[in-house]
């Protein structure tokens, strides 16, 4: 019999429920928790645009952090690679990880490529689908490769990487995503409006009219 999925194995522990209450972080940070889940091609935007509303919330006194897969690659999931299912194990490490950051109180957006429609409903179940708002960066695959900030692009059509994703592994379009973001000659700052604006009504503040 195979192992069960990663995210429904059990071990023999406990729940120790001693934490401060949601309310008390709440009122603490002024406003309550969820998750922002950028998915979209390498080079489409997703880590700038993550920064970029990061700065803005923390601006306006918000408590927020960005998990960047690159970044998180470097660390916790440094053993992970780009198969299939090193990518399967890489999402559910970072929603979990997401999932503690909200119950701390924080708003977290993550930039992750998360290329499968699957791993992104396993991210939101283990975050929760009331915390969880998904930003497509839609940027076009074209638009990407011109680009090719990392020359990975490059690499993958010279075959010296085969598992790249849009090259040589699909990428699976968001059916329904919550938010859409294009960044094809639109500067950050207009790029940002889109998912400020359901962000902001989350934390029960008014969208900028201008500026
Ligand atoms: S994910 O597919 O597992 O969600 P993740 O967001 O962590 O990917 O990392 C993607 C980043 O890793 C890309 O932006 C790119 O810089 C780098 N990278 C290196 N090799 C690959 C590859 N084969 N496919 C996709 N991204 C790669």
């Amino acid at each position: 019999m195979s192992d069960p999925p990663r995210h429904e194995r059990r071990p023999v522990t406990f729940w120790e429920e001693r934490s401060a209450s949601r309310e008390v972080r709440r009122r603490l940070f002024g406003h309550g928790p969820f998750a922002v889940w950028m998915t979209g091609l390498s080079g489409a935007g997703r880590s700038t645009l993550a920064f970029a509303l990061e700065a803005s919330l923390l601006s306006d006194g918000v408590a927020v952090h960005v998990l960047d897969g690159d970044n998180v690659r470097h660390g916790l999931n440094r053993d992970l690679g780009f198969s299939p299912a090193d990518r399967r194990e890489n999402i559910p490490r970072v929603a979990e990880v997401t999932h503690l950051m909200n119950e701390a109180g924080l708003v977290v957006i993550t930039s992750l490529m998360s290329p499968y429609r699957a791993d992104r409903q396993m991210a939101r179940s283990i975050i929760g689908p009331d915390r969880f708002i998904e930003g497509h960066v839609v940027t076009a695959l074209e638009v990407c490769e011109r680009r090719d900030a990392k020359g990975l692009y490059s690499r993958a059509r010279a075959g010296q990487i085969t598992d790249f994703t849009g090259i040589g592994c699909p990428y699976e379009v968001p059916d329904r995503p919550d938010v859409v973001m294009d960044t094809d000659g639109i500067p950050v700052s207009d790029a940002l409006r889109t998912p400020l604006a359901p962000i902001l009504a989350r934390l029960g503040q008014a969208a900028p009219t201008s500026g």
